[in-house]
């Protein structure tokens, strides 16, 4: 989603801007743009890639001061007229923004009345105009953007450069903001990774809070006229340095990591000897464990599959009642908090706006909610305080991967850990964590030997739409086999519990339609089968993820992936893996962007 890179300092700032905006690219965006201050304020911008952008960026751009900025198209086509930044009308005042703002139209509305001419048809652009009309009524720049952000609803990571004072001024609220200080010179970035190149001393704005970046060095103030707490922190280097290595595309990097980074989430978390999991984020005692009524899961897109697969961990493991939510729901359904149950945030990002605001829902109502979040400091992390951290390492595809995994295995030992403070004996619980630390070393060994992959993904690349259906843990995988294979190769796909396919999706079935099955050797298998002869019954082509050694099923498949076999509840972690690679190579085959399908954003930081 949209990106925000700025800098102040001796340098130029052009090279850095757009080495900035190519960092914040996994993010997924339309169009790029950069303002920068010389003699005055000088704004390049078009639709398309950063390269694109530095195409049009004439190579005697001086300035040491500037910002930039990628755009995912909320309100107003993607066109070059609505790239950022936007100026002000006398050119004095350049503005980025992140987030949306929700009165815009009213704001246009009543701007035009004024005679001003709006350029763009976005909900960014009247901010520029509302500073600069404050600035013409002889406010400071900071109560300037004070005034503006009063008159507008909506969510902001917003920076506005000014030309006369040579100064940036930044506002967050809903949209992140981190400020980077460096050496004689200072950064803003919507994404800490984007900064871990230049500095390791960071400020995480919260809502409300507002920095000025001037030659002087950064000062904090909250919007509302009051001081901030904002305080320095240091952010982990290795979180910059994601690239390729000697992978084409960071996807199929990222499915490869997986043996590794599942390691460093499970590592020092599991007691063999009790068989017991231990996430000491959560900070919870067994009395604690004990006395939870039920538990609820939050999570949008991947992060949701894993919230499925976590709350059957959970019933299973400790028989605690637990129910997974779409986070972009749950807020606008008046949901009723119980200030005993626990509640848990699950996202990669830890910026999805959708479940920051169920986050601040459940607050809001007195509910406790810990977050199980990726990356360390993020926004739900930070709005959560406890939490488990999933260690899968910067993940840059948009289609997630590696953090699915995590997510599960994470949620996994919080079963356990909870299980083993109820009913969960230490022989049921050793069983889990043996099976669970085992699963990397299966990961590696079936992406050494990957079964018929390219044969799926003939069966599926030409196909109008694929069905994927699993039942128990293997229903969630089905889900996230089908978003995978939606989103990097584009072909419709549909995903049901198998038992509910003969409620309605059979009717797509005809002669050599392509439906996954994912059906290891668990209690759900026998009853799996009878759907697969059902669809075959039908002409339907099978491909089949099954369990290694279970050829009665198999050979009931047109094409058969075996994966090692593991405890019933972890069976997600290994059936995922045929499916993410399932998508990737059917992307490529269709000549997609596989680490930045059109559309799509990595961090989706509005509802
Ligand atoms: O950062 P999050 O885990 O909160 O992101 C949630 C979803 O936006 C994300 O999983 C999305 O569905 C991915 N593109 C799936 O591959």
């Amino acid at each position: 989603m949209c990106g925000i890179f700025g800098y102040l300092g001796g340098r130029a700032a052009s090279p850095l801007l757009l080495e900035g905006l190519r960092r914040l690219e996994y993010r997924g965006y339309d169009s790029a743009g950069i303002a920068i201050l010389n003699s005055k304020i000088t704004v390049n911008k078009c639709i398309g890639r950063v390269a694109d952008l530095e195409s049009i960026v004439p190579a005697e751009l001086h300035g040491s001061i500037g910002i930039g900025h990628t755009r995912w198209a909320t309100h107003g086509g993607v066109t070059d007229a609505n790239a950022h930044p936007h100026m002000s009308e006398d050119g004095k005042i350049a503005i980025i923004h992140n987030g949306i703002i929700e009165n815009s139209r009213a704001l246009r509305r009543w701007l035009t009345a004024e005679g001003i001419l709006l350029k763009s048809e976005t909900d960014s652009e009247v901010i520029a105009h509302l500073i600069h009309r404050a600035v013409g009524d002889g406010l400071s720049p900071v109560n300037a953007v004070r005034r503006a952000l009063r008159h507008t609803r909506g969510t902001w990571g917003l920076c506005a450069l000014f030309a006369e004072e040579r100064i940036i001024v930044c506002a967050r609220n809903g949209s992140p903001l981190v400020v980077g200080i460096g050496d004689g010179e200072s950064f803003i970035s919507s994404d800490p990774q984007a900064l871990s190149a230049h500095t390791q001393q960071v400020i995480f704005l919260e809502d409300g809070d507002m920095a000025v970046l001037s030659p002087s060095g950064v000062e904090t103030c909250r919007l509302d006229g009051g001081s901030s707490d904002a305080s320095v922190t240091t952010i982990d280097e290795s979180w910059g340095e994601a690239d390729m290595g000697d992978f084409p595309h960071f996807m199929l990097k990222e499915i490869h990591e997986q043996p590794e980074s599942l390691r460093q989430c499970i590592s020092g978390r599991i007691l063999k000897s009790d068989g017991n999991g231990r996430l000491n984020g959560l900070d919870l005692t067994p009395k604690e464990l004990q006395r939870i009524p039920h538990i609820r899961l939050l999570g949008c897109g991947t992060a949701l599959h894993a919230c499925q697969v976590g709350r059957l961990a959970i019933e299973q493991l400790a028989r605690v009642p637990a129910l997974a939510h779409v986070a972009s729901e749950f807020r606008y359904n008046d949901p009723v908090i119980d200030s005993t149950a626990l509640y848990f945030a699950v996202s990669q990002s830890g910026e999805t706006a959708d479940t920051l605001s169920a986050v601040k829902e459940i607050q809001l109502k007195g509910g406790q909610v810990m977050g199980v979040i990726n990356v360390v400091g993020s926004s739900i992390a930070r709005q959560c305080g406890r939490g488990v951290y999933i260690h899968s390492g910067p993940e840059q595809a948009v289609a997630s991967t590696k953090a699915f995994t995590n997510m599960v295995a994470a949620l996994t030992l919080f079963s356990v850990q909870i299980g083993r403070a109820r009913t969960l004996s230490v022989a049921q619980g050793k069983k889990v964590v043996q099976a669970l630390s085992k699963i990397p070393d299966q990961i590696e060994r079936y992406l050494a030997n990957q079964g018929p992959i390219e044969e799926a993904v003939e069966a599926v690349k030409d196909a109008r739409h694929v069905l994927f259906l699993g039942r128990g843990p293997s229903a969630p995988v089905a889900r996230e086999g089908a978003l995978k294979l939606m989103e990097i190769a584009y072909i419709p796909c549909l995903a049901y519990p198998a038992g509910e396919m003969k409620h309605g999706p059979i009717a797509l079935l005809e002669e050599g339609s392509p439906v996954v099955v994912i059906a290891p050797k668990d209690k759900f298998r026998q009853k799996t089968l009878s759907n697969v002869q059902e669809c075959k019954a039908r002409g339907a082509k099978i491909i089949l993820i099954h369990e290694e050694g279970d050829d009665e099923f198999a050979e009931e498949a047109d094409i058969a992936i075996a994966v090692p076999k593991t405890n019933g509840i972890l069976s997600p972690l290994l059936t995922v893996i045929p499916l993410q690679l399932l998508a990737y190579h059917t992307g490529l085959a269709l000549g997609c962007d596989v680490d930045k399908p059109r559309n799509l954003a990595k961090s989706v930081t509005v509802e």
